[in-house]
């Protein structure tokens, strides 16, 4: 489908650009490159279901829906939790296990309406539920179960008296809805709310479990954990419930180890701690039927497959045969009967299913040769400082053939930029030598790259990264990528056209917010996180009409991203467009929920947008009174005022 525009490398193929972004890897074969150098998505995991990605971009454009736009794709996201509901049948009926399970997904993770409206569509036909975290939360839970009574409404977080009778009232109501019980206190709240309205609610408790979780969450359990009861509260909890006649209430033992689990040890621990636990509460009288084991089912960001922090070393189908064989040898050796197991993945389940597409603005290289002008001016002073002639003197040797030579030069060059910094610092050197030093190592440092290719040595590794571009992206990480700021984590970036053309280029990604920090520099590679991604070759300049946009796709950004993202410089809620598959290779949008305009996002700070206008209106006035400006000069400034208002808060 797509067109190809630009100029192609004869020896590179589409397959090369798979291999170098590692799209196999991380994409769970939900994502590929077609052989006209595209970005492709495979919503049901085959080709048949095939959509250009790109051509999805340049559709939009042609509807005026512009980058920055988050595509979501339904197809992946219902791929995904058909995936799950099969590995753990399939664990279930290897392992002859006795009990069912389900997943309450946890709405915190994405909870866009039309997100959670499609998991609980789907999620309806799969047996599947909700968990909510908060008052909100269980507020729009209730309008998303509404009409789905038999839907499992899973209620966590910490709860007072309103929460939790909003809940009994839900339950009485005939809603499947469970309060877990994350603090002692609330066991009484259950227990008044439920005299005062006469029905006793199915309810769960938390375990503080001893168990560690692993990784950036590791502090969701263990003894200092924020979260549920200890062994010690639970034995308390189930003699007050006992003692109160609610025992029968509980039906439901929880725990959440903490989100992205990236080693397998720590699924099959927690879940035998748990199963032990929920031995001894049967043997202590309490009727729990479920054990929901929360969250935690990772995401492979690098796709190294390995017990790291933006990885995983086991599979959907590891993790459902851990659980459910674990949960069973424990039952059986204790002769109890299996429970219902439940989870709440939430980042499992969505992350695949949303692309963040972005364009690419303008870039900044380091020029590849001093300018002579300014080397020129530089070695013509009468006394040119020494590391100015240093530095000279490695560039003049750049282009040896002897790989020594190069390094030796390359070390002076550095050097030379060490010591011109310094007598910069403390005044003993002119701008211009200070430039014109910076030049000559750039240009040293891309004549060992060039030369030298991947025999660089082990010492100058980062080289190509301390020399990469720097590719301004029309985006706010702070809004959209907030976690790749804030804790680190990694996503798979990858330019969505020119796959079949080699890139020649090594670019950070630096956004359009006023932060410094508004950058990513670390992206999946071979061996850990690489500081710095290929990509094609683009204009310094913002694209203009004639040149074809640039556009990157951010994936596996469906989790956590959209609803954690801040408001940093009032870049708003980028659009996103829910698209499917259509016959003939085809693809249509399903719904467009627009970004949010610089009125709201003004009104959100409590500017009153009608009050700025007008405002701003009296000023222009002012100005054509005084002749400042021009009548078409007002115009045009009201127009732009009017227009911005109610405009995307992104470059246009
Ligand atoms: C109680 C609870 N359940 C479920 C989740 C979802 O975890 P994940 O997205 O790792 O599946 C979380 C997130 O941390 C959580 O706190």
């Amino acid at each position: 489908m797509s067109e190809k525009t630009f100029s192609t490398d004869a020896a590179w193929t589409s397959a090369d650009s798979s291999e170098l972004y590692r799209v196999p890897d991380w994409g769970g074969g939900y994502f590929g490159v077609s052989s006209t150098g595209s970005l492709v998505a495979y919503p049901v995991g085959d080709e048949a279901t095939a959509i250009d990605l790109h051509d999805v971009v340049r559709g939009l454009a042609g509807r005026e829906v512009t980058t920055p736009v988050i595509i979501r794709l339904p197809g992946v996201l219902e791929h995904r939790m058909t995936h799950l509901r099969r590995a753990f049948d399939a664990a279930i009926a290897s392992a002859e296990y006795g009990g069912g399970y389900a997943c309450v997904y946890p709405i915190k993770v994405n909870q866009e309406r039309h997100v959670c409206e499609a998991v609980r569509d789907f999620g309806a036909e799969l047996g599947f539920g909700l968990e909510v975290g908060s008052k909100p939360e269980l507020i729009a839970g209730l309008a998303l179960t509404q009409g789905f009574n038999e839907m499992p409404l899973v209620c966590n977080g910490f709860k007072d008296a309103e929460y939790i009778e909003t809940v009994v009232l839900a339950a009485k109501m005939g809603r499947s809805i469970i309060p877990v019980v994350e603090q002692a206190h609330e066991l009484k709240l259950i227990a008044q709310s439920a005299a005062a309205h006469s029905v006793l609610p199915d309810f769960g408790i938390r375990a503080r479990l001893t168990t560690p979780g692993v990784g950036r969450w590791a502090g969701s359990s263990g003894f200092r954990g924020k979260f549920g009861l200890s062994i010690g509260e639970i034995m308390h909890a189930v003699d007050y419930l006992r003692d109160e006649g609610l025992l029968s209430g509980l039906k439901m033992l929880h725990c959440h180890v903490g989100s992205q689990i990236f080693d397998i040890r720590t699924v099959k621990y927690v879940v035998s701690e748990l199963a032990h636990l929920y031995v001894e509460l049967l043997r202590a009288g309490a009727p729990v039927e479920t054990l929901d084991i929360g969250g935690g089912l990772g995401v492979d960001y690098d796709g190294s497959q390995s017990a790291s922090q933006g990885s995983m070393n086991y599979t959907l189908e590891q993790y459902a045969s851990d659980v459910v064989h674990r949960v069973k040898a424990v039952c059986d050796d204790a002769e109890v009967p299996h429970p219902d197991i439940m989870t709440e993945s939430g980042r499992a389940l969505v992350a695949h299913s949303s692309v963040l597409v972005c364009e690419v603005i303008g870039s900044r290289s380091f020029p590849t040769e001093p300018d002579p002008a300014l080397l020129e001016a530089a070695l013509a002073a009468e006394e040119p400082p020494q590391p100015l002639l240093d530095a000279y003197e490695a560039f003049q040797t750049r282009t040896t053939t002897d790989s020594d030579s190069l390094l030796e030069a390359f070390a002076d060059a550095e050097h030379a930029l060490t010591e011109a910094t310094n007598l910069f610092n403390l005044g003993y050197m002119d701008l211009r030598s200070r430039a014109a030093v910076e030049e000559l190592f750039w240009s040293v440092g891309r004549s060992v790259l060039d030369q030298l290719g991947d025999e660089v040595p082990e010492e100058l590794h980062d080289l190509k990264d301390r020399l990469a571009d720097l590719y301004f992206v029309n985006l706010s990480v702070f809004q959209s990528l907030l976690d790749s700021w804030g804790i680190g984590q990694v996503f798979p970036i990858v330019p969505l056209q020119r796959l079949d053309e080699e890139p020649t280029r090594r670019a950070i990604l630096a956004d359009i917010t006023c932060d410094s920090d508004g950058r990513v520099e670390a992206f999946p590679g071979e061996s850990g996180p690489s500081a710095s991604l290929p990509l094609h070759e683009v204009p310094e300049e913002p694209a203009g009409s004639t040149s074809e946009p640039y556009y990157l796709g951010v994936f596996l950004v469906g989790a956590y991203q959209e609803t954690l993202g801040d408001l940093h410089n009032l870049l708003g809620d980028t659009h996103s467009v829910h698209v499917r598959s259509a016959p003939n290779g085809r693809w249509r949008i399903e719904t467009l929920v627009e970004g949010e305009t610089v009125r709201e996002v003004l009104s959100y700070v409590q500017y009153d947008p009608q009050e700025i206008r007008t405002r701003l209106h009296r000023d222009i006035e002012d100005a054509l009174e005084a002749d400042r400006i021009e009548l078409g000069e007002a115009a045009r400034l009201r127009r732009f005022l009017d227009e911005g208002l109610s405009g995307y808060t992104y470059l246009e």
